[in-house]
């Protein structure tokens, strides 16, 4: 059984390379579905306009140790970690990688519509005492930001 102070949270913003195309994101987004779900990873990917923001949630070993794997990789640069800690509970614990995007072109693997998008946010904020909702916050306006 998961106890709430297990769970661990990194949040940060990068820039997609020059090159990189929307196959890119999806390849991404295929494995870390399928790796996040082997190692009880969930979160959510945001891709708008070239950058990127991701939530990762899970075993702190586990999401250190995917943070250094994706600092390094190099489909994207300027990683910058955005807050770090413990949760009282898991945000995206039905999603082993939530995905949400303004372009169109990746509709197709969107979780949510943005209605949608904004009242889950908006309800997991209500939920959190922690303090630790920054990176919530800070999604909601990546997303606005962004568009
Ligand atoms: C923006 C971005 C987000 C990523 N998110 C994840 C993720 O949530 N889980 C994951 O396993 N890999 C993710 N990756 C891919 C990793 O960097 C790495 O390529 C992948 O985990 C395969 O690593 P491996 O070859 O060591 O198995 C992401 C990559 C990028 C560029």
């Amino acid at each position: 059984m998961e106890k709430s102070s297990d769970i661990y949270h990194l949040s940060y913003v990068s820039t997609g390379c020059d090159c990189i195309r929307f196959e890119d994101i999806k390849d991404i987004l295929e494995i870390a579905r399928k790796n996040n779900e082997d190692d009880q990873i969930t979160g959510i990917l945001v891709y708008c306009n070239k950058h990127f923001f991701q939530i990762l949630e899970g075993e702190k070993e586990a999401i250190i140790e995917l943070f250094n794997k994706i600092s390094i990789d190099r489909r994207h640069d300027n990683v910058i970690k955005i807050q770090e800690g413990y949760i009282e509970q898991r945000h995206f614990d039905k999603w082993n990688m939530a995905f949400k995007s303004f372009n169109k072109e990746l509709r197709d693997l969107d979780n949510f519509n943005t209605e949608q998008f904004y009242s889950y946010i908006n309800r997991q904020l209500e939920n959190d005492q922690t303090g630790n909702g920054i990176s919530l916050k800070i999604l909601a306006d990546f997303f606005d930001l962004n568009g």
